[in-house]
């Protein structure tokens, strides 16, 4: 079996190949990850959201339209995936720990040095043992079609860390479509705060941190929860107010939407 890093574009099955697209994104993160090693506390924001934006989709579209092929075709294709699902949800879970750490700590340069390492060896486990494998056992022409569906998945996915919710369909399938509206939201806000809004900074910030609440609830209702392993699972607090989570979600939602339009009009 030969890594996926050894291989051109041509042997990974061309450009529309999932493997061929697989590498190329980890190839991105790796400048990411020398991006943010290099940077001062202050420049690590933008490169963060830059590098959320490249991985939670990524993986998201691995969770839902790759690892389901793999547990199909492989005999040990549930323990290969289930390994890379943990990677996965500690990289959600080590994001949520940074999000709550202040600038410079020295918790959340630790937070930093290990999503760092996750990382990495998530790259490793699928380059070097998962992708071989599956090409072993698919066609190029299926090569290609998992390409497309993986690319059209992870253009539409969420963008943010959400542990929670489960790191299988159906729960993340389910998960997705008011997660993805949340998070993208939240991207576009962050993005004009970091470059520079002036005044209207705080205003932004704060709708921002209403988003990230209102994706909390969602990723606590029991239907996003659906089809994980124990192993990957974060239990919510007990008592949670369901209710109460869902229409806080809604008004979030609905909040700078109604704002947008009023100033328009
Ligand atoms: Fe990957
Ligand atoms: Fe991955």
């Amino acid at each position: 079996m030969r890594s996926v890093a050894d291989q051109s574009v041509a042997e990974l099955g061309g450009r529309l190949s999932v493997l061929a697209r697989q590498k190329g994104d980890h190839v991105e993160l790796d400048g990411l990850l020398q991006r943010l090693r290099a940077s001062s506390h202050e420049e690590q924001l933008p490169v963060l959201l830059d590098l959320y934006r490249l991985v939670f989709p990524h993986a998201f579209a691995e969770e839902t339209v790759l690892w389901p092929v793999m547990r199909r075709v492989l005999p040990d294709g549930e323990e290969l995936t289930l390994q890379v699902e943990q990677e996965h949800q500690e990289v959600n879970e080590l994001v949520t720990r940074l999000e709550r750490l202040e600038l410079g700590s020295p918790e959340r340069e630790a937070a930093l040095q290990r999503l760092d390492e996750v990382l990495r060896e998530d790259v490793r486990d699928e380059e070097d043992e998962l992708f071989p494998r599956l090409q072993e056992r698919v066609p190029v022409s299926q090569l290609r079609l998992l390409g497309i569906a993986w690319e059209v998945v992870s253009r539409v996915a969420p963008t943010r860390a959400h542990p929670i919710v489960a790191r299988r369909p159906p729960g993340n399938v389910i998960a997705a479509l008011p997660l993805t509206i949340l998070d993208r939201s939240r991207d576009r806000l962050d993005a004009i705060r970091l470059r520079g809004a002036g005044p209207a900074g705080g205003a932004l910030h704060a709708v921002s941190a209403g988003l990230t609440r209102a994706a909390h609830a969602v990723e606590h209702l029991p239907a996003m929860r659906r089809g994980e392993d124990p192993s990957t699972r974060v239990d919510p607090k007990p008592g949670t107010p369901w209710g109460l989570l869902a229409a806080g979600a809604l008004v979030a939602v609905a909040a700078p939407v109604v704002l947008a339009r009023r100033r328009r009009s």
